[in-house]
């Protein structure tokens, strides 16, 4: 299938990259910096989500928004607005089968910062205005909701064995997600599933359950 993705140059977006790579699946990947995967079935479209030029791509079938930044400044830019205008131009139309956001946990839990929050909880309200508009060509739209992933965005924390620690006393099952796992459930959700959609899936290590009994 052709997939477009954005963000493949770093962290998740990379990762699910190399899933839909290793299933024989054609990849373009959409990403401020250059590109830092090289197969054969993979190109590279070196531009801003939010403000650079968007090129015609004719016949997407999947389309992942993942790119995106924390407490930049621009998150509802590159967040919100980027994924929007990115979706508006390659989802409706009729080769469309799956578009898969990248949300946060912090869409549910207002977690975080300030805008990163009110970003992701705009992309699961527009998720769910897209999942009404692409149903009409059979295609699904769906979120994920990663807490922690161990990508370079969270260097900071993951780096200090101090605050590493209260995070891990805050999650349930005391360890963050790899990429690669976050990557299995974008290609579950695009490809394997045909009948979940205007779905957000939580997927935090129960770091949002948790909860103690006191008596
Ligand atoms: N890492 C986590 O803990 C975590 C948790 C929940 C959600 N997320 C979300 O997952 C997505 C990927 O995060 P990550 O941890 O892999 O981050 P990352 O910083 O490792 O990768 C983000 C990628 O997006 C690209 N990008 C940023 N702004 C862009 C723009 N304006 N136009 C085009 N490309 C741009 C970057 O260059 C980079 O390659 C983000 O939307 C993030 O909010 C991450």
């Amino acid at each position: 299938m052709k997939v477009l993705i954005t963000g493949t140059s770093k962290g998740i977006g990379k990762a699910i990259a190399e899933k839909f790579l290793s299933r024989g699946h054609e990849v373009i990947g959409m990403d401020i910096l250059p590109a830092t995967i090289e197969a054969p079935n993979y190109s590279h479209i070196k531009t801003d989500i939010f403000s650079g030029e968007l090129p015609e791509i004719a016949g997407v079938e999947i389309l992942v928004n993942n790119a995106g930044v924390q407490d930049s400044g621009r998150d509802i830019d590159v967040n919100l607005k980027g994924t929007i205008r990115v979706s508006e131009k390659y989802a409706f139309q009729d080769k469309i089968k799956s578009v898969l956001f990248i949300a946060s946990s912090s869409a549910r839990t207002g977690a975080e910062f300030p805008e990163y929050a009110a970003s992701k909880g705009g992309m699961v309200a527009y998720m769910k205005n897209a999942a009404l508009r692409v149903a009409k060509y059979g295609a699904t739209a769906n979120s994920l909701s990663p807490g922690g992933v161990k990508t370079a965005l969270n260097e900071r924390v993951m780096s200090n064995p101090v605050l590493w620690g209260k995070i891990m006393d805050e999650t349930l099952l005391p360890k963050w997600a790899e990429p690669q796992e976050i990557a299995e459930w974008a290609y579950f959700v695009t490809v394997v599933n045909r009948s979940m959609t205007a779905q957000d899936l939580l997927i935090d290590n129960g770091e949002d359950a948790k909860a103690n009994f006191i008596w």
